[in-house]
């Protein structure tokens, strides 16, 4: 294994020495199978290529002070990848082959767990795709359902410090009663171009660092940013995240309604954020498994560019959430029961 320069990684591909990959052939899954190779094989016709028969989820590994390593609610990322299985007509791993692959990818690629306080962490990319093939638009019969890992640093740049966002009026990433709710890769297609644009539409000062899309329907509320969830902190101390049918149901975000309610008693809700409003909020943040908590310094918005708390300087609820967040997630801080999974 060469070295790794754990402190300056970026949420980039780096090979590791296994992955996990079970496959589901006559209507049952089969046995855990352990590889070193990167690359799969598959018919040519295999609906994941064709009809977009496919889903991911992303879940993160990390090593924790007490040398123990951690792994954040994957239980939800299972519940999450076989709710997508329903929305698009695929097998669903059972939670229990689930969480054994995690355990397992974990363990054999124990050397690429980051160390504690290097700002990276394990991040694991479940994947499921059609591989049985077919020439009408239907289901496959046969699936693969792999784990890889990869050690990744921050998903935006400079991890916990603000970005600047936009709302790119002239696209969607998901219909109103579309796959948006799904973690299939026609949603990430959907937001390359926008994303792109997004770069283009900023300037050396201030460098975009994702779009942020307004809900589909009416074009008034924010949805969410292409890679993440958004939150709001109003000028009364009250968390509020979009409630929405086209967006991912983010597991990040909804600990943070338990972590805002709970931890630090303020009143959580998920309801419209609409973007002629903004002026309501003091503090606004990015959240998922690769941004963690990103704070969002400001949004672009017909040419206008709103600042919430600070361009540069990271609001102290957003702060308290993400030490809470973090806290909970390298066992520093006692977590709700079942968050966490230790890897033994
Ligand atoms: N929204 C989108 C579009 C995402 O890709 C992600 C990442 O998984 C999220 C939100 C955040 O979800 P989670 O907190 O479950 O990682
Ligand atoms: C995640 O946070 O796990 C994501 O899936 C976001 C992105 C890397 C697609």
């Amino acid at each position: 294994m060469k070295k790794i320069d754990w402190e300056n990684l970026s949420f980039g591909y780096q090979k590791t020495d296994y992955n996990v990959r079970c496959y589901y052939r006559d209507g049952k899954w089969g046995e855990i199978e352990v590889s070193s190779d990167e690359n799969i094989n598959i018919h040519m016709a295999a609906t994941c290529l064709h009809y977009g028969q496919e889903a991911f989820e992303g879940l993160k590994a990390y090593r924790c002070p007490d040398g123990k390593v951690r792994v954040f609610r994957p239980e939800e990322n299972a519940a999450r990848l076989q709710r997508t299985c329903r929305g698009i007509v695929m097998a669903e791993p059972p939670t229990e082959l689930f969480i054994e692959m995690v355990k397992k990818v974990v363990r054999l690629n124990e050397a690429y767990i980051p160390p504690y306080e290097s700002g990276a962490t394990l991040y694991l990319r479940p994947l499921l795709i059609g591989t049985g093939a077919q020439v009408g638009v239907r289901p496959a019969t046969e699936y693969l359902f792999m784990i890889f890992v990869t050690p990744v640093g921050p998903y935006f740049k400079g991890g916990f410090s603000t970005n600047p966002y936009v709302i790119m009026r002239d696209y969607d990433r998901a219909a109103p009663l579309g796959t948006g709710t799904y973690k299939v890769g026609g949603n990430y297609a959907a937001s390359l171009l926008p994303h792109e644009l997004a770069a283009e539409a900023g300037t050396p000062e201030r460098k975009f660092a994702d779009a942020i899309y307004l809900d589909p329907k009416t074009h008034t509320k924010i949805e969410e940013v292409g890679a993440a969830n958004f939150f709001g902190i109003t000028k009364d101390n009250k968390f509020i995240t979009p409630a929405s049918e086209s967006i991912l149901p983010s597991i990040t975000k909804y600990s943070l309604l338990h972590i805002a309610k709970e931890r630090l008693g303020m009143e959580a809700i998920e309801g419209d954020v609409y973007i002629d409003q903004l002026d309501q909020f003091a503090e606004a943040g990015a959240c998922g498994t690769a941004a963690v908590i990103t704070p969002v310094g400001g949004i672009q918005h017909k040419g206008k560019f709103h600042v919430f708390y600070s361009e540069t300087e990271v609001g102290p609820v957003t702060r308290k959430l993400y030490n809470e967040l973090t806290g909970i997630q390298f066992g520093d801080v006692e977590a709700p029961e079942g968050w966490i999974v230790k890897v033994e």
